[in-house]
């Protein structure tokens, strides 16, 4: 077996699709579906989306310099497809899709509320790239749903069902593989004896007690 050699383009899969809300809560608001995104910075948080000059989007986006970033569940599938196929220019995708917009706590944009996750930006720039141009947000909030948080206050973001977007198609995420450092995490053999345990990792259990 061979490999098919194609021409350069944008083959990286799976990405997130996002529903980045933008206008103003008060008067025009607009949703547009967004897979070229993603965090580009950790501290202060930073964030792009890619967006064609020919969208709605794209003035209102330039205009305010702000969005807002819905995340998708599988409940919100169905809308955030409508959403990348259909107009504001044309249709009120908020009522269409019967979705609430909800006041932001630092930006005039709406939130989505029937997404888990809410993230206002503010552009701080515009990077012309060809077909699209890049607005690169600070993220000024986050809005969580209280439904996935637990008494602890810890928020179980992958019980509200994420959804990716793959070469066409929109995904679940399917089953847990591990969890962030596992590849290298010690593996807990409870049903070996403790001898064997300690031959194994060639590490002394006395030691190991006193912190060395
Ligand atoms: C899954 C999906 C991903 C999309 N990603 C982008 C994107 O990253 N950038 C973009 O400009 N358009 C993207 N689109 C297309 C826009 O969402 C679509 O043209 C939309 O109708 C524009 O809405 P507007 O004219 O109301 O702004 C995507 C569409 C779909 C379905």
């Amino acid at each position: 077996m061979g490999k098919s050699v194609w021409k350069p383009g944008t083959v990286i899969y799976p990405v997130p699709a996002v529903m980045v809300s933008c206008g103003d809560i008060e008067g025009e608001k607009n949703i547009i579906t967004v897979a070229w995104t993603g965090t580009i910075n950790t501290n202060p948080p930073m964030t792009y989306v890619s967006i064609r000059p020919e969208r709605h989007s794209y003035e209102i986006i330039k205009k305010t310099g702000e969005f807002v970033i819905n995340l998708v569940t599988e409940n919100l599938a169905y809308a955030c497809d409508f959403c990348g196929v259909r107009s504001g220019k044309d249709v009120d995708k908020f009522s269409e899709m019967k979705l609430t917009p909800f006041k932001g706590n630092v930006v005039s944009a709406p939130l989505i509320y029937e997404s888990p996750v809410n993230i206002e930006c503010k552009v701080k720039e515009i990077v012309k790239l060809g077909s699209h141009d890049m607005f690169i947000g600070e993220v000024v909030s986050v809005s969580v749903s209280d439904e996935y948080m637990d008494e602890t206050g810890k928020f179980h973001f992958n019980k509200s069902k994420p959804i990716c977007y793959s070469h066409g198609g929109y995904f679940g995420l399917g089953k847990q593989l591990g969890t962030f450092g596992y590849s290298v995490k010690k593996q807990k053999d409870e049903n070996k004896p403790k001898k064997e345990r300690w031959r194994k990792t060639g590490r002394k259990t006395k030691n190991k007690k006193e912190g060395k």
